[in-house]
């Protein structure tokens, strides 16, 4: 046998849904349709459920007991009718579980526990075709008979190539993890055939690169990579996914490829960093670290993240245009959320030496050395390769100064911005061991040791 069959049948005994996992998921989907469709007819609502995402079609992995269950409304239905009779029907099933919520991102749906499987209950429209459709979940159908009449066979390579992103962390395409998505990989699948003819493919990918299994794409995508989705011309099924998580994903196959090990399978979970280790990681890196830190608003994760992100990036765009540099930054939430900043200094001296126009430049020159005669200075202005020049006081020598001042200027996104207007804190190096979270520790040491 070589390396890649043995880890093969090793990785699969361990992921693959057992008879007994496959029986008793089969028949709780039936027994929710049923009852979804009994309960249509009872309270005369034209509906019908049925089963999509990859438990409908045998690509899902052992464990996850994830059930897609769709409550599919006619094409034509209203929107207010769909959401309103979608969510009474799905609620009344969920009572029937052990626990449930209502959650929307884009569109509201429930998602409930039952015997121990997560089931999302999502009512959609049944259009004719993935280029009708009135609201995103319902190519959803489309997506479930396109990959079930093509993967059949390839089960296992679909189970492997999930485990393999699971891995090295790139498996998910919700909005915090802007990773690969169940179906991506289906696609990757049915286009390159085996598990190591994708990663032989990918090894060799540059970021731009699409695929387009249908050859019907019908606009330009700007995302690092394009997969046309095979029922709608105008998606791309990798929309989600970042340039550094499909790089990750490149970097990992060639690895792979070229020394076959099952470490690229066991999800890596990082031990809770502890105060000793925070002092000596921060001492010995001589660099500051900045965590802002405020009240999470009840919303749901693919609603939270993107804002999280947009509010990382636009501090992280203040702190340089005042001349602090940013070596690392990443965003943590629970009940609380963090935006941490790592940098290279947390103080600048209070003199800034400010550039002015070209000399030649005769209006601007005017009204700089008119500005500048008049404030105060710590030098004379003066000529600098052809430019004026004018040394001043810094308005902000210290970031964390910087932070607490201009933070309500920055892009803050709506639900967060309510919050931090509220209320936040900046904590700085040893105030972080303030937050005494477990998983916060956690993702400490993964923002250390990446
Ligand atoms: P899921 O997120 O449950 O994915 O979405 P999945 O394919 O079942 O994979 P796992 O095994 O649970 O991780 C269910 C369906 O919703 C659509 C797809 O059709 C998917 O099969 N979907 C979901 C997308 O098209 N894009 C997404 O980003 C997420
Ligand atoms: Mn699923
Ligand atoms: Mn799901």
């Amino acid at each position: 046998m070589t390396d890649l069959e043995t880890i093969r049948t090793s990785v699969l005994s361990r992921i693959k849904p057992s008879d007994d996992e496959k029986i008793r998921l089969d028949h709780l989907a039936k027994s929710i349709i049923s009852r979804i469709d009994a309960l249509g007819e009872s309270e005369g609502i034209d509906i019908r459920g049925i089963l999509v995402g990859s438990s409908a079609r045998g690509t899902w992995i052992s464990g996850e007991h994830d059930l897609d269950i769709f409550i599919m409304f006619p094409p034509d239905a209203e929107r207010e009718y769909l959401e309103e009779k979608g969510l009474y029907v799905a609620r009344k099933i969920a009572m029937q579980g052990e626990s449930f919520e209502e959650r929307y991102a884009e569109h509201p749906y429930i998602h409930a526990v039952f015997d121990g499987f997560e089931v999302d209950l999502v009512p959609a429209f049944n259009v004719k075709s993935g280029a009708e459709i009135r609201s995103a979940v319902d190519r959803t159908p489309f997506h479930n008979s396109y990959v079930s009449s093509r993967i059949q066979g390839s089960e296992d390579e679909v189970l492997f190539l999930k485990q393999f992103q699971k891995g090295i962390g790139v498996y998910g395409s919700e909005l915090k993890t802007r990773g690969f998505s169940g179906f991506l990989v289906e696609l990757l699948v049915i286009h390159y055939g085996l598990f190591e003819n994708v990663l032989r493919a990918a090894c060799n990918w540059k970021a731009g690169i699409s695929i387009d299994i249908e050859k019907h794409g019908s606009l330009i995508h700007r995302d690092p990579l394009v997969m046309i989705d095979p029922t709608d011309p105008a998606r791309n099924v990798a929309a989600a996914l970042s340039l550094d998580n499909l790089c990750v994903f490149i970097d990992k196959a060639c690895e792979f490829l070229d020394k076959p090990d099952e470490k690229y399978f066991k999800v890596q979970i990082p031990e809770p960093l502890d105060n000793d280790e925070f002092r000596k990681i921060i001492t010995e890196r001589g660099s500051t670290l900045l965590a802002i830190v405020f009240k999470v608003p009840d919303i749901v994760e693919d609603v939270l993240f993107p804002q999280l992100y947009k509010l990382e990036d636009s501090v992280c765009e203040m702190l340089e245009k005042y001349d602090f540099r940013v070596y690392n930054s990443g965003v943590w939430a629970d009940e609380n959320a963090v935006v941490l900043l790592e940098l290279e200094s947390a103080k600048l001296p209070l003199v800034k030496k400010h550039m002015g126009p070209n000399v030649w430049a005769k209006d601007f020159a005017l009204s700089f050395k008119e500005k500048y005669h008049k404030s105060r200075t710590f030098s004379n202005i003066f000529i600098q390769n052809g430019k004026y020049m004018v040394e001043i006081p810094r308005k902000y020598p210290i970031a964390r100064k910087l932070v607490e001042s201009e933070l309500l200027k920055c892009g803050l996104g709506k639900h967060l911005g309510l919050s931090i207007k509220k209320e936040f804190h900046v904590m700085e190096n040893e105030e972080l061991l303030n937050i005494r979270n477990e998983e916060w520790r956690k993702f400490l040491r993964g923002f250390f040791e990446k």
